[in-house]
């Protein structure tokens, strides 16, 4: 068998804290983090500029050559990761919950997740990446050394992505975050292409009730002890 690739995938549904906490696990490990849901949020962006319905695959298959996708490392721990989309950068724009739903929309498209998948995997070819999202333990890295799952309740990432959204200034509707993350994690899940599960070989963390920094060393507690075992 070839060797597992320097890679520790971590998937989960939305709100469940992914992204600081590879952010984090990557900073701790000296690897390169690698947000591919910010990926998807830009396509999404680039739909809704071009007022693409996200039911037309062929339309939004056409685009899909075009764009360029930069991915940059945020600057402070409040910052997610910049995205420049054809030079321009667009990081504050793609985190809206209007891109978050197109996102999770675009995301079921074939056409989109194949090359979504292909630059995912040319970005962490030379291993060292933490890699976050939906199916990077299942589908982009399957043979990546660590994999995590991570999940909570529904209503407690309600209560972080608020917090999150109040934070940036955004006014909330409680009941409607809960609500659109309860559908974006249906719909995430049930997709026929790449939905959002468990790889089997994942170690799965249940974030409800804990603090970032004990999810955080959970998983190099992982990475350290399979390295071990290997
Ligand atoms: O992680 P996020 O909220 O930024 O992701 C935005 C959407 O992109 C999410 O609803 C599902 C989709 N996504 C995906 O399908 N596969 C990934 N690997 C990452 C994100």
């Amino acid at each position: 068998m070839s060797e597992p690739l320097a890679v520790v995938t971590i998937d989960g549904p939305s709100g469940v804290g992914k992204s600081t906490i590879s952010r984090r696990v990557a900073a701790r490990l000296g690897f390169t983090y690698l947000d591919t849901g910010a990926m998807y949020r830009a396509v999404a962006l680039r739909c809704r500029q071009e007022n693409l319905a996200i039911t037309n695959e062929k339309a939004v298959a056409a685009i899909l050559p075009l764009l360029n996708i930069r991915l940059l490392p945020a600057r402070s721990e409040q910052e997610e990761t910049r995205v420049i989309l054809d030079g321009v950068e667009v990081s504050e724009e793609i985190r809206t919950p209007e891109i978050s739903m197109l996102a999770s929309a675009v995301s079921a498209l074939g056409p989109v997740r194949s090359a979504l998948t292909r630059m995912q995997r040319e970005m962490g070819a030379t291993g060292k990446i933490v890699a976050e999202g939906r199916d990077t333990g299942t589908v982009v890295f399957p043979g990546a050394a660590w994999k995590i799952y991570l999940d909570a309740s529904p209503e407690v990432r309600a209560k972080r992505r608020i917090r999150q959204l109040r934070e940036r200034g955004e006014e909330v509707n409680e009941a409607e975050i809960l609500a659109q993350i309860v559908k974006r994690d249906r719909d995430d899940s049930e997709r026929t292409i790449a939905p959002l599960k468990a790889a089997p070989d994942a170690v799965r963390i249940d974030s409800t009730g804990m603090s970032v920094d004990e999810v955080v060393e959970q998983v190099l507690g992982v990475v350290q002890q399979q390295q071990k075992a290997g």
